[in-house]
């Protein structure tokens, strides 16, 4: 991966850099952001998305709207993650980054300015850290999956651009061609936004890992026709009983897998589960602008007339869901008592064992 999508620039008084990618996969642009309500505009705007790199992204939010508050630090504090956590609803990275970022400046209350800054600065450096490890863990954990597999699909964006390491889905499909697996990618576009198009097969292409990209309403038929064995996909949040929120489409992928026999894989960071939510039903979904239907690219693709709805993620219930890879070890079968074990579990990695964060 040549490019960063996020990099924080100098000290605790430094800003934060992120990659647009909005503007992929035909111009790699920056975008410098200094105070967090340019954060709250690139998560909104998904200059910067991906539930990891969202969560990694307000916690450096945090620390700018921290920088010129040695006045009135907790007043900036309640307003800034308050701001931060209006950006976006569905992935609860955000919110886990912001809590543990509340957190931190709670315990260092009393203590002079500078230090309370630094304190939340390497939190921000920290849950940047554990989440480049998280994605190498799941990597090693879901490599073996796909062993016998040699082409496998995936939705959205999944990869490095959605995490501060190599991401989560396709930190499987890189560890396994790592290893020496030759293993071809199918990536659906992902209407409306074209993560995958745009993103996922930007990544592929740039690793050397053949990839076909597809409209979603291939999948159905690429499957049908064998050409791929399995499906692995990243997550927006997870509820305690495995139910899986993820862009919108996932949905439907995970029920034409089950129809032809193939297993469907979530790969997810524990800092994507939701342990207070029973089911996906209570999975708050995101509903997005109607233009990104009616107008993509700025194009008429429908009358101004017609009405529009538009889901930025669904929810798969569990049930479909042959393993979730964690950086803990893999989740399967997938229901309320195998996520509680496995979350509730030391957290290990074949090169560190003490990796993971901590979970909410
Ligand atoms: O709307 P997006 O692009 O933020 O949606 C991203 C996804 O749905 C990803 O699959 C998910 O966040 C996992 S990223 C490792």
């Amino acid at each position: 991966m040549p490019v960063s999508p996020i990099e924080w620039i100098g000290d605790h008084q430094g800003f934060l850099r992120l990659l647009d990618q909005t503007r992929l996969p035909d111009e790699v642009s920056f975008v410098d952001c200094r105070k967090p309500e340019q954060v709250f505009t690139a998560i909104r705007t998904l200059q910067v998305r991906g539930a990891p790199a969202i969560g990694v992204s307000a916690a450096y939010g945090v620390v700018l709207g921290l920088q010129p508050a040695e006045d009135d630090f907790d007043q900036a504090l309640d307003a800034t993650t308050k701001r931060l956590a209006e950006s976006r609803p569905t992935a609860v990275n955000l919110f886990w980054a912001l809590d543990r970022m509340r957190r931190i400046a709670g315990e260092s209350s009393g203590r002079p300015f500078a230090e309370r800054l630094r304190s939340l600065f390497s939190e921000a450096q920290m849950i940047e850290q554990e989440d480049r490890e998280m994605c190498a863990a799941i990597g090693w954990h879901g490599a073996p999956l796909l062993s016998t597999m040699q082409a496998v699909l995936t939705h959205c964006n999944a990869g490095a651009l959605a995490t501060a390491g190599q991401g989560t889905a396709l930190s499987v499909i890189f560890e396994a061609v790592k290893q020496g697996h030759r293993l071809e990618v199918y990536a659906d576009e992902t209407r409306p936004l074209c993560q995958g198009s745009r993103l996922t097969a930007w990544e592929l292409v740039d690793r050397g890992i053949p990839c076909t990209v597809i409209c979603d309403n291939m999948a159905g038929w690429v499957m049908r026709q064998k050409r791929v064995q399995g499906v692995v996909v990243g997550a927006d949040r997870i509820a305690a009983n495995g139910d899986t929120a993820n862009k919108i489409g996932t949905y439907g992928v995970a029920v034409l897998a089950r129809a032809h026999g193939i297993p469907f894989y979530v790969a997810a960071p524990s800092s994507t589960f939701d342990l207070r939510l029973v089911s996906g039903d209570e999975i708050p979904i995101e509903e997005r602008n109607r233009n990104e239907i009616t107008e993509p690219w700025g194009r008429p693709n429908a009358p101004a007339q017609a009405g529009v709805f538009n889901p930025a993620f669904d929810v798969t219930p569990a049930e479909f869901i042959a393993g979730i890879v964690t950086e803990r070890g893999v989740i399967s079968p997938v229901n309320a008592e195998t996520v509680r074990a496995m979350v509730a579990s030391p957290a290990t990695s074949q090169r560190r064992e003490s990796a993971a964060a901590p979970l909410h």
